[in-house]
């Protein structure tokens, strides 16, 4: 503890991938958040560190994502060349309307409360299968072997991915995580986003031939369709946003499983109250996402000049990081012990999914994951323990926080 304290107040104000913030980032958002809630970073962002101020950029008209210039104006005008920043561009999630509205308009219907609320069977299914397969080793590591699969299998079954070419999928690596962060990317990060974009647009396009062919029920087969339209979506678009679903919709869950499940044993008298009362879980699940949240940032650009946001003026082009991790500390809106995990907490309203237009497509879904996931391990496995809950490894990413692994043995 003492240390943490010591390096919260010596350390510069915003340095997201710096060891320390990385394994705790709290209290530097509490110091942010009382000595400069508008902090200005050395390379000219606005970090928006209390609720109020990142609660409000999100959901602003005034504010956009502006992806292309703003890219441009970081890294020059050849970015764009780079293929990973040219799929990027066409993603829903960097795009103001009316494309944000047209592109998330093709898979909305998909991601209902009701649709996926259908998919629990399905859910429940995995887990146990999961389980079933784990149960007799006694020792597991609770990321690789057990939140993975979860979320992995669920949005290949949305996209439509035949069984057969799923294997890759579960045993790929999770590096891709670089390319949100706030920090520029080196030369060597950009080659291996290119990489990594280059392979995934190969085995899409092979899916989509696939689809065009045997057309399914699932959001593969209704992209395609779309393309073929020609007026609703382009080829690039197509490939960009699969891409976009891929990803969004897995690192982000297994992390909210990881994080929730590493701040449950952290607090055992939490872990005992869930076991005794397992209807709590849906609460927990929102004391997860607010406590240690899977995003830990959002970004925006301001579309016009800002007279005043937390004191500060923000000229047009500028932009804001709302750090939702911080907003979701903030005594401001949770006055009682916000650093504190209480899974009976009342009205939690975390913005680990964002807000406003962009407000997480997945959100509905990631939360019976993790509420099938979690209540399904707590109950079969009840002697579970972490084998080294003080010590547990992060990954080196800032926005999407998560565990590398997390071993664990019952
Ligand atoms: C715990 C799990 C998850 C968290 C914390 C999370 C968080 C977020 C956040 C913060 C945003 C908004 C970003 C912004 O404002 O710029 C977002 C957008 C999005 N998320 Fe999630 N997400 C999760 C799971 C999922 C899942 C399971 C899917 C899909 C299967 C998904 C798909 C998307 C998509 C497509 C967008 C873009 C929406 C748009 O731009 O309109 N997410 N997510």
């Amino acid at each position: 503890m003492n240390e943490h304290v010591q390096t919260a107040t010596t350390a510069p104000l915003f340095n997201p991938l710096s060891p320390e913030f990385i394994r705790d980032p709290y209290p530097h958002y509490a110091r942010l958040r009382t000595t400069d809630p508008m902090h200005v970073t050395p390379f000219g962002a606005f970090v928006a560190s209390r609720h109020a101020e990142a609660s409000l950029v999100l959901r602003d008209r005034r504010f956009g994502k502006d992806y292309v210039d703003r890219t441009i104006r970081r890294y020059g005008p050849k970015i764009m060349e780079e293929p990973v920043f040219r799929s990027m561009s066409h993603w829903m999630l960097q795009q103001d309307p009316p494309d944000h509205t047209r592109l998330r308009g093709l898979v909305v219907k998909a991601f209902t409360a009701r649709r996926v609320e259908d998919m629990r069977p399905r859910i429940q299914q995995v887990v146990d299968q999961t389980l079933d397969r784990i149960q007799g080793q006694g020792h597991m590591d609770l990321i690789e072997d057990f939140a993975f699969r979860l979320p992995v299998t669920i949005i290949c079954d949305m996209l439509g991915i035949p069984e057969e070419h799923r294997e890759v999928f579960y045993t790929s690596s999770r590096d891709g995580g670089r390319l949100l962060d706030p920090v520029p990317l080196s030369p060597a990060e950009i080659e291996q986003g290119n990489a990594g974009n280059l392979t995934a647009q190969l085995y899409f396009q092979q899916l989509f031939e696939l689809r065009r062919k045997n057309p399914g029920d699932d959001l593969t087969t209704q992209l395609v369709q779309a393309e073929e339209d020609g007026s609703k979506l382009s080829n690039e678009e197509l490939t960009a946003n699969i891409i976009l679903l891929f990803g969004a919709g897995h690192e982000t869950t297994v992390n909210l499983i990881g994080n929730g499940l590493l701040a449950l044993h952290r607090n055992p008298d939490q872990l005992a109250l869930l076991q005794a009362n397992p209807e709590l879980i849906t609460n927990a699940i929102e004391e997860f996402l607010r406590y240690d949240s899977s995003v830990q940032m959002s970004g925006r650009v301001a579309l016009e000049d800002i007279d005043d946001l937390g004191g500060k003026r923000i000229p047009k082009g500028e932009s804001v990081l709302c750090l939702l991790g911080s907003a979701n500390r903030d005594p401001a809106v949770y006055p009682d012990r916000p650093d504190q995990l209480d899974i009976t907490r009342q009205r939690i309203r975390p913005l680990s999914f964002g807000g406003g237009i962009h407000l997480c497509l997945g959100a509905q879904l990631a939360r019976i994951e993790a509420e099938v996931a979690i209540s399904t391990l707590l109950r079969r496995l009840r002697g579970l323990r972490l084998d080294d809950p003080e010590n547990p490894e992060w990954r080196p990413t800032f926005v999407l926080r998560g565990l590398k692994s997390l071993p664990a043995s019952w």
